[in-house]
């Protein structure tokens, strides 16, 4: 199985985030393109220490990916052997 970590967080005071910067339609998109994969997880991290970055996206065993859009997610699905 493989799996895809995505950070949710959204820190306090307006400082930048994954949450801020789009995380959470990432998250769907993601789950909308895998539910029909037994094979491949999304799980959801609260902090990955990059929060300049982000939004961060993982696949686990592989890349680690920094701001994230929509755009990019058909490279990271495709690293994760969707
Ligand atoms: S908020 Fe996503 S890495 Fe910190």
């Amino acid at each position: 199985m493989k799996t895809i970590a995505i950070c949710v967080n959204r820190r306090l005071s307006g400082q930048p985030s994954c949450a801020a910067r789009g995380s959470e339609a990432l998250v769907q998109a993601l789950e909308m393109a895998t539910k029909m994969h037994a094979n491949i997880r999304i799980i959801r991290l609260p902090c990955m220490g990059a929060c300049e970055v982000g939004p961060n996206v993982k696949v686990v065993g592989g890349d680690l990916y920094h701001e994230v859009d929509l755009a990019m997610l058909p490279l990271i699905l495709e690293e994760a052997g969707v």
